[in-house]
């Protein structure tokens, strides 16, 4: 089969497009024919340390964390799924090719009203708003979120999550464009940080929960202005992972600080977030109140150039790579 694969440490160039076996099948997986593989920046940050990954060993590594496709093998204890069955996946690594293994019940089937190749393009956004905002954070109908980043993919999708579910949303964005775009889709009250600081915008709004991946200086900020008993999840720190902040924000206001990476999480708990968000998230797509939004999808050759265009976070949404 043909992957993209991670050849060292360094910019888009190092991923290199290579003739590979595929992946061998374990009793409790299911092998997938990928149709498209879902970008995220966690990949470019494992393209970045790909050294530091695998104890020095001259391995490569083959990225991408969601696929959508077909089912063509089965292993010998799965019964949920069956060869033809048409699915989206949350995969450990690995999706950035034309056959993927994962467990089979980190496969969901596609979404109604959503095609084959746009399904790629919601596993890891809706799993970790899931586990995080709704989850970690017990996000309730009538209270406020606020999701920095909002048009990114994890934004596009939580923003519309949680207002489908009942709660007031709010949101930051780096340019005028990004901001139009999200007024367009009506989605609650958003803001260009790069000219209004959100801590004074929002300082009254008495926010419940906030889903932060910027980190550094926005986390004391974060802190000022979440409403009693509010709660501060973090799932990145792209400004920086270090923050100073006042204890007594969060004695105060009887706050919590959390936060997780999806990606460690244990196979079991993958299994329970992908069971909850069949139940409570998949709906939402056949009655039309949430869809992926997709920028751009990429051959899988092309990788780099998908890379280099979400490194330039230009971008609004999804970025795909499609195998055919
Ligand atoms: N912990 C987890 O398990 C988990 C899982 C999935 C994603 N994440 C994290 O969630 C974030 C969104 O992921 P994604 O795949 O949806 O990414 P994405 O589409 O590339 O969005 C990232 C956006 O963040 C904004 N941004 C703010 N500060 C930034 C900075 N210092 N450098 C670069 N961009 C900055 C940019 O938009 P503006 O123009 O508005 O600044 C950018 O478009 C990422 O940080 C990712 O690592 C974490």
């Amino acid at each position: 089969m043909r992957a993209i694969h991670i050849t060292k440490s360094g910019g888009p160039e190092v991923l290199k497009l290579k003739e590979t076996p595929k992946p061998k099948l374990e009793k409790n997986q299911v092998l997938i024919k990928v149709k498209a593989a879902g970008i995220n920046r966690s990949d470019i940050v494992t393209r970045k340390n790909m050294n530091t990954y695998g104890n020095g060993s001259t391995e490569t590594i083959i990225p991408g964390l969601e696929v959508s496709g077909v089912i063509t093998e089965i292993g010998d204890t799965v019964s949920d799924k069956k060869i033809g069955d048409e699915v989206c996946a949350l995969v450990s690594s690995g999706g950035y090719a034309e056959y993927v293994a994962v467990e089979s019940s980190h496969c969901l089937p596609i979404p109604a009203g959503i095609s084959l190749t746009d399904a790629a393009a919601i596993p890891e956004t809706v799993f970790t708003v899931w586990f995080n905002v709704f989850h970690l954070a017990n996000l309730q109908p009538e209270e406020k979120l606020l999701i920095h980043g909002g048009t990114s993919g994890i934004g596009t999708m939580g923003l519309q999550m949680a207002k489908a579910l009942g709660s007031q949303i709010y949101t930051t964005a780096g340019s005028d464009k990004k901001i139009d775009f999200l007024n367009k889709m009506n989605l609650g009250k958003a803001i260009n940080y790069k000219k209004e600081a959100f801590e004074e915008v929002f300082k009254d709004e008495k926010i419940d929960v906030i889903l932060d991946m910027v980190g550094g200086d926005y986390t004391q900020k974060n802190l000022e202005i979440l409403n009693k008993k509010g709660r501060l999840i973090n799932i990145n720190g792209m400004n920086s992972m270090e923050a100073t902040i006042n204890l007594r924000s969060i004695m105060s206001k009887n706050l919590v600080l959390t936060g997780s990476f999806l990606k460690p999480q244990s196979a079991d708990v993958k299994t329970q977030i992908a069971k909850e968000v069949e139940k409570n998230i998949w709906p939402l797509f056949k009655s039309e109140k949430i869809h992926p939004v997709i920028y751009k999808k990429f051959p899988l050759e092309d990788a780099a150039e998908a890379h280099k265009l979400m490194e330039s976070s230009e971008h609004i949404g999804k970025i795909l790579l499609i195998m055919d």
